[in-house]
């Protein structure tokens, strides 16, 4: 799928957002290994610590449809604002993408699509090979 379409299915998931205190809508698009879509939008909490981002809305909507791999995904922001994913959110996609090779599509300032891989977004992921390093766990 063109960076350009999965960004406009990350902008229709963006109307639906529930954003009423920061005001910040964001929308994302996951694309699965098998093409089919996934999306998410954030939703925020008065308790402001419980906002879930739309990445990873739509990780977990992918996980809970019985999706766990995937090809890339998209984010968009507010027009005019340049969004990559946070720190928790890539952490989150590194899960699902232990080697990194994720595409990431960003809408840019003008609208463009930008896109990096995760492994450029998250070098050094921690994983599930740093767990196993610990001997006796703990
Ligand atoms: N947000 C996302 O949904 N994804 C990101 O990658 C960055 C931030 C949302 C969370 C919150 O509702 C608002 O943007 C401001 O942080």
């Amino acid at each position: 799928m063109q960076a350009a379409a999965l960004l406009g299915a990350a902008e229709a998931a963006r109307a639906r957002a529930h954003a009423p205190y920061s005001g910040f809508r964001v929308g994302a698009a996951l694309l699965c290994e098998d093409g089919s879509l996934q999306t998410g939008c954030s939703v925020e909490n008065a308790s402001y610590g419980a906002t879930i981002c739309a990445e990873r809305v739509a990780v977990g909507a992918a996980i809970a449809a019985g999706r766990r791999r995937f090809q890339a995904i998209a984010i968009a922001g507010p027009a005019g604002v340049a969004l990559s994913p946070c720190g928790i959110c890539r952490q989150v996609l590194s899960e699902f993408s232990p080697d990194g090779a994720l595409r990431v599509v960003m809408r840019a300032a003008d609208g463009s699509a930008q896109e990096a891989t995760l492994a450029a977004l998250l070098p050094n992921a921690f994983g599930p090979a740093d767990l196993a390093a610990a001997h006796p766990p703990g």
